[in-house]
């Protein structure tokens, strides 16, 4: 495929656009009665084992799909990636984030140079200055041990280390490294989460964590200096040296921020916002937290389930035309799961045009919603059973965090939980027929209203356990998921222009906010209901 071409003008494209057709006369309660398409639709992957079988789809599909992949030079993609290629073209970086998983002996170069023992270095500072403050050999200014943390950022200087952090307080390791320590998270410049994240704190023991890659973001720094001046107040502006460190690339304006760049751990731009959970901005916090060795192990590295995942979804998107995919962790721990890969997803591959700039003529990207099982089928799944049809990814654990047996009860906790996780996607693939229902006597009038159409697509994860390791597999398999289906759309999923024109519509704003609150100025140069609206705002 000539680099100019877009995918849907390539043959194989188009071949799928004709398949997906033949597919769509024949119903899954068909497809799942083929064990051997079932057996093949089976894959374990570093103790994961993913069932795809429930997909609109067969072999044959699937060998259309990796030929799809081919096409659009999947695998060249991926290694350009690898190498450091600047393939952020409109930003013109290298994409590395991978990086931030390798062993320190591996060798991967952005510029020719290797990365690696950058990535280190920043780890090992870390290790030491975590050590540091949770052995209470770093004291804030009256002497007093750091017991309790506040990382104040936004987007992906946030979302993944709150989902880490939810889904390690659980785990009986990590949560008894914890023990006797606060980490919380404040991200909206409401100061209504300011409120609740000092809510209980003393200055005295508490460290902030200013996380921002550019620090530049509106709300992250005007959180950043509330949190410095709630310092100052209580313990005079030299404390702010004990107790603000920053995680950055942009060290220039730390030290202008007033923290010192030795307080600071860098990491670089080819890692995106988004992708950033490994690099010290999830690992920082979460060492504080847990501490380094438990942290150290949710860094791992990923074999091809992400590319099976990624050329599922492009199936669902591009040819069904599902425009949504939920994301259904049946583990509370995962609770942050699907926001965070909201991020990931939504801000990656929300594209209109393709990478050489070109409009699209067909979607890229899917609306990534969720919520951990059961409490989401008591909220939005009677849409998903008998409203529009929307994929699922199904998580569930073969071992619960904190089993809980009670005596005479039919299953335990978990096992309840796991019931419902076999049991949904069945439903959405079979559905319920009027036969069935006339056969278990169901009133002549609520059947319409008690039938299912069924033919609802899903996939299951089953992982044995959830422990660090386990919690950085999955995130793994999504970031790669997440590339390998803008890898096929021929977009950049690197980039993200489309957050800018909203920003720079608030500076206009916060400019007039400013200009009434101290002038007096009524609010010009807005439309009449933006005018209206300030105007009542103001008073
Ligand atoms: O919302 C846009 C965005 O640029 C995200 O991509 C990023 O994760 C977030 O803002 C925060 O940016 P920063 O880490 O630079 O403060």
């Amino acid at each position: 495929m000539a680099s100019s071409t877009l995918i849907c003008e390539t043959q194989p494209w188009k071949d799928l656009k004709s398949h997906v057709e033949d597919i769509k006369k024949t119903h899954l309660r068909e497809l799942l009665s083929d064990t051997d398409r079932c057996k093949s639709m089976m894959v374990d992957f570093d103790g994961i084992t993913l069932d795809y079988s429930r997909q609109r789809a067969t072999p044959g599909t699937m060998d259309k799909l990796y030929n799809l992949a081919e096409t659009a030079h999947l695998k060249e993609k991926i290694n350009r990636m690898f190498n450091g290629e600047r393939i952020n073209s409109t930003e013109n970086r290298s994409v590395l984030h991978v990086a931030l998983r390798a062993p320190r002996d591996a060798v991967m170069k952005s510029d020719g140079k290797n990365v690696v023992p950058d990535v280190w270095n920043v780890l090992d500072k870390i290790k030491d200055f975590s050590e540091r403050v949770r052995n209470g050999s770093w004291v804030g200014a009256t002497g007093k041990a750091l017991t309790d943390v506040i990382s104040v950022g936004i987007g992906g200087s946030f979302l993944g280390p709150l989902f880490v952090h939810t889904a390690l307080q659980t785990d009986p390791e990590a949560s008894k490294c914890a023990t006797g320590r606060q980490l919380r998270f404040l991200a909206n410049v409401d100061p209504i989460d300011v409120a609740r994240n000092i809510a209980g704190l003393k200055p005295e023991t508490t460290l902030v964590l200013v996380v921002s890659k550019t620090f530049t973001t509106a709300e992250t720094m005007l959180n950043a200096r509330t949190l410095r001046a709630w310092i100052s107040k209580e313990l005079g502006p030299s404390a702010v040296a004990k107790h603000m460190v920053a995680i950055s690339t942009n060290l220039t304006l730390v030290e202008k921020f007033g923290i010192d760049p030795n307080n600071a751990f860098a990491f670089w731009d080819w890692v995106g916002g988004r992708y950033s959970v490994c690099s010290a901005v999830g690992v920082l916090p979460l060492s504080l937290q847990y501490g380094f060795t438990v942290v150290e192990k949710y860094v791992t590295s990923l074999k091809n389930l992400p590319v099976l995942l990624g050329i599922l979804s492009v199936w669902n998107v591009s040819f069904f035309g599902y425009p949504a995919s939920a994301i259904l962790p049946y583990s509370q721990a995962l609770e942050k799961f699907a926001p965070h890969i909201q991020q990931v997803s939504m801000e990656s591959n929300g594209k209109g045009v393709s990478i050489d700039g070109k409009p699209l003529p067909f979607e890229t990207g899917e609306i990534d919603f969720g919520e951990p099982g059961t409490n989401g089928q008591h909220s939005f799944y009677q849409l998903i059973h008998q409203g529009r049809v929307v994929p699922c990814d199904f998580i569930g654990i073969v071992k619960s965090q904190q089993p809980v047996y009670l005596e005479g009860e039919v299953v335990n906790n978990h096992d309840e939980l796991m019931s419902n996780f076999f049991a949904q996607p069945d439903a959405l693939a079979y559905g319920k027929t009027p036969e069935e229902l006339l056969k278990e006597n169901v009133l002549q009038h609520l059947v319409p209203h008690k039938t299912f159409s069924g033919n609802r697509p899903s996939l299951s994860l089953l992982l044995p356990s959830l422990d660090a390791y386990k919690i950085g597999q999955l995130l793994a398999i999504y970031e790669h998921r997440v590339a390998v289906q803008g890898f096929i759309w021929g977009i950049n999923s690197f980039d993200q222009w489309g957050v800018e024109l909203g920003k720079s519509l608030a500076t206009q704003v916060r400019k007039q906010l400013h200009a009434s609150r101290v002038k007096g100025e009524s609010a010009e140069g807005f439309n009449f209901s933006t005018t209206t609206m300030l105007t009542k705002y103001l008073k």
